[in-house]
């Protein structure tokens, strides 16, 4: 038997479709190249917007057409909209074999074997401690970065989100576990490590902070650098804001969520802080982190949203001028706390004025700051062949900024880390030429 498996939504999910392929793997069960030869087609689902989970159902009735060939295929939902809509996805497509939620991944394989059967299995038992420690994540042959997530869940809260409904309770992963996964990334060939968390900062176990573990992980051999994503600002700490700043594996990037510029609809989503605390910590950050880029989310739309909280955002976007920004209409869920106290009442018309006003300030601040940087030497861990242009090479630069690497000498492949100068610049790449030197992979 063979899998696949398809991801929607956050990094988390990327790395949690790694893990049920793992999962699989040792049942016996292998990864497929596509739905076309897989007997078993896993969707791998977000419920954080109703727009999320309607593009999975589009999608898994493009699936079916699997299950029409060969009916012996089996079509499973897992992840966030499995245990937000549990049993009730099977009233909207009812020929799925399989629901299951993100705590059920270690039983896959026996869901699997009873779903063969011919009645659906539904699992979306939440369990507190589940971590998936010990699984291998099976790190792929050729990988440069990956993901290892460290936490799971999330306690915040905010009143819009329905992900400590759909992940459950916050729970970190040992830094002993995520010391052994980060291991075998490095001895597969891996470079840069991505940690993962909902607020990832905010992570503990025992006596050991999130600032700890960056600096245990920051030692591994081989892994020249670190990320993570997403932190919580409450949390973002100062010992945090040391490391960034002292340990040169971790890269100076940060993507802190602000959702609004307006203390009131921060109150309304239960943020825990006001703008100029967070504009605090965006000071010390900037002070004391070289090269830093900052990247947030967005919501606009937000229950009762006036036309001057709206602007209070624009003027933080126009204030911070982040290198990027996810912005998104607010979509009410109905698990999370806003359903039951705070009223949907932004016209569906407004919301979409004001995102595209939004869209369109970010657009023209990234265009502006990506150019800001022509000229300047940046440091790329070459990932691959450019998309556009394969005889290019795309990779990172310290600053997440994605960075096309001309390379007409042919010297450079994937894992290589190089010194290029910048030539040119969209709102969302790099273009630079290798200049200086570089390190290759082994
Ligand atoms: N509506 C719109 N956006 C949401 N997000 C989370 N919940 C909602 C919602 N109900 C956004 C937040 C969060 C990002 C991952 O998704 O901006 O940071």
């Amino acid at each position: 038997m063979r899998v696949y498996v398809e991801s929607y939504g956050c990094q988390m999910n990327v790395a949690d479709a790694d893990l049920m392929r793992g999962v699989m793997h040792e049942a016996g069960i292998g990864p497929a190249d596509g739905p076309g030869d897989a007997d078993v087609i896993l969707v791998n689902t977000c419920a954080v917007r109703e727009h999320a989970e309607e593009r999975v159902f589009g999608r898994l009735t493009q699936l079916l057409a699997y299950k029409h060939k060969n009916p012996n295929v089996l079509l499973g939902v897992t992840g966030c909209m499995a245990e937000h809509l549990k049993e009730r996805i099977l009233d909207r497509v009812p020929f799925m074999d399989l629901v299951v939620g993100p705590d059920a991944y270690r039983r896959l394989p026996d869901l699997v074997r009873e779903a063969g059967f011919g009645d659906p299995r539904v699992d979306v038992r939440l369990d507190k401690d589940e971590v998936y420690d010990g699984l291998s994540r099976a790190p792929q042959a050729g990988g440069i970065t990956g993901f290892v997530t460290v936490q799971r869940g999330c306690d915040k809260f905010c009143t819009f989100c329905v992900v400590p409904f759909t992940r459950g309770r916050e729970r970190g992963v040992s830094p002993r576990e995520v010391l052994r996964q980060v291991r075998a990334m490095a001895e597969a060939g891996y470079r840069e490590v991505t940690l993962l968390g909902q607020t990832v900062n905010s992570y503990r176990y025992e006596e050991a902070s999130f600032a700890d573990l960056l600096r245990v992980v920051a030692q591994v051999p081989g892994i020249e650098r670190i990320r993570f994503t997403s932190p919580y600002p409450v949390d973002f700490d100062d010992a945090l804001i040391t490391v960034l700043a002292e340990v040169p594996e971790v890269m100076p990037f940060v993507h802190l969520p602000v959702q609004s510029g307006a203390d009131s609809v921060l109150d309304r989503m239960r943020r825990g802080h006001t703008i100029d605390e967070y504009r605090e910590l965006v000071g010390k950050l900037r002070d004391r982190v070289p090269g830093l880029a900052l990247s947030t989310d967005i919501i606009v739309g937000f229950s009762g949203e006036t036309e001057a909280e709206f602007a209070a955002t624009v003027a933080l976007l126009e204030e911070i001028r982040y290198d990027s920004a996810f912005l998104f209409k607010y979509s009410e869920r109905d698990l999370a706390k806003a359903a039951k106290a705070l009223p949907d009442d932004v016209p569906e018309s407004v919301k979409g004025q004001r995102l595209r006003q939004v869209i369109e300030l970010q657009e023209a601040t990234s265009r502006a700051v990506y150019a800001s940087r022509v000229g300047a030497q940046v440091q790329v861990l070459v990932t691959g062949p450019s998309k556009k242009a394969p005889a290019d090479l795309t990779g990172r630069a310290r600053d997440f900024k994605t960075t096309i690497v001309r390379d007409s000498a042919d010297r450079l492949s994937p894992g290589d880390r190089v010194t290029a100068t910048v030539t040119g610049a969209s709102g969302h790449t790099l273009i630079a030429e290798a200049t200086g030197s570089t390190r290759a992979r082994r």
